[in-house]
């Protein structure tokens, strides 16, 4: 439950291993949060994260297993997770693969497994853990998405496809929540280095899952329902999401 100061108690990690993810609970639990639970694929490689976040301050750290591709279990994961932890504050959805554009795009497979992941599996558990949040009455879902998704580039549309459509789910989302007490922070983080995006040029305005991590919880803080990061981005995108088609298929990689 939320402090009398407003401070998160407790948070979900979709994707537990997640660079920006853990970034953003490792910045809430240096705030007072006191319970996170990490969710992802591999146990193994969320034990470090969750001997970190030990360090850090968190009084209790779970790792829960979660696959996006799983979508028939989702209803069960949120039900299990609620029922087992009680109320949490936080939720953030940050699961999500980048792939790899030049062969994706001829691999349906392949192509289908990224958006999969990013957004049908991240839509389908946003669904499942928002009817949670609203029988609790209160909480905050943040929603990974990403600049990608404003408008999708000839170099990167699989992916950024995915990010469009977790984008414009979680807008719906937002307005179909209001008035529950539950809110959605959309991100929309530029080029982030970190293993993502590990052997790639950063992008201009490239920044850190610590400088996400900051824009987000600064975010929570103030109930904002978008935050891009760094914030220049929402005005660049402004501009980009009008260039002429002919142009904006020219922008590289
Ligand atoms: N990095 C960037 O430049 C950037 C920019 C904008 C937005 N974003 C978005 O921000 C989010 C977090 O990115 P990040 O930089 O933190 O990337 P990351 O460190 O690579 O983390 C991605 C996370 O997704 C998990 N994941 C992938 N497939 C999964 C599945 N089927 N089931 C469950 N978990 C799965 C990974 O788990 P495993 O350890 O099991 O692989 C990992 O925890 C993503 O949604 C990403 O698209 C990233």
């Amino acid at each position: 439950m939320i402090d009398a100061l407003g401070r998160p108690q407790s948070a979900l990690l979709l994707g537990g291993t997640s660079e920006i993810g853990l970034a953003i609970v490792t910045q809430l639990v240096g705030k007072g949060c006191g319970t996170v639970v990490l969710a992802g694929r591999d146990p193994e490689r969320m034990a470090g994260p969750a001997a970190a976040l030990r360090a850090a301050g968190a009084k209790t750290v779970e790792i829960v297993p979660f696959d996006a591709e799983a979508i028939d279990s989702h209803a069960a994961f949120a039900a299990e997770t609620f029922d087992r932890f009680g109320d949490l504050d936080v939720v953030v959805v940050a699961a999500g693969i980048l792939g790899n554009q030049a062969t994706d795009e001829h691999d349906p497979v392949a192509a289908a497994r990224v958006l999969t992941t990013n957004f049908t599996g991240m839509a389908a558990v946003s669904l499942a853990v928002a009817d949670r949040l609203r029988r609790q009455g209160h909480g905050r879902l943040v929603v990974l998405s990403s600049v990608a998704g404003e408008r999708a580039r000839r170099a990167n549309f699989v992916y950024g496809s995915s990010k469009a459509g977790l984008d414009a789910f979680a807008q719906g989302l937002d307005d179909s929540l209001a008035g529950s007490g539950v809110r959605v922070t959309i991100v929309r983080p530029g080029f982030v280095v970190g293993r993502m995006t590990s052997g790639m040029d950063p992008a201009p305005f490239a920044t850190t899952p610590e400088e996400v991590a900051t824009a987000v919880v600064r975010g929570i803080e103030r109930g904002a329902a978008v935050v891009y990061v760094p914030p220049v981005l929402r005005w660049v995108f402004a501009v980009m999401r009008h260039l002429p088609r002919a142009l904006w298929r020219r922008v590289p990689g």
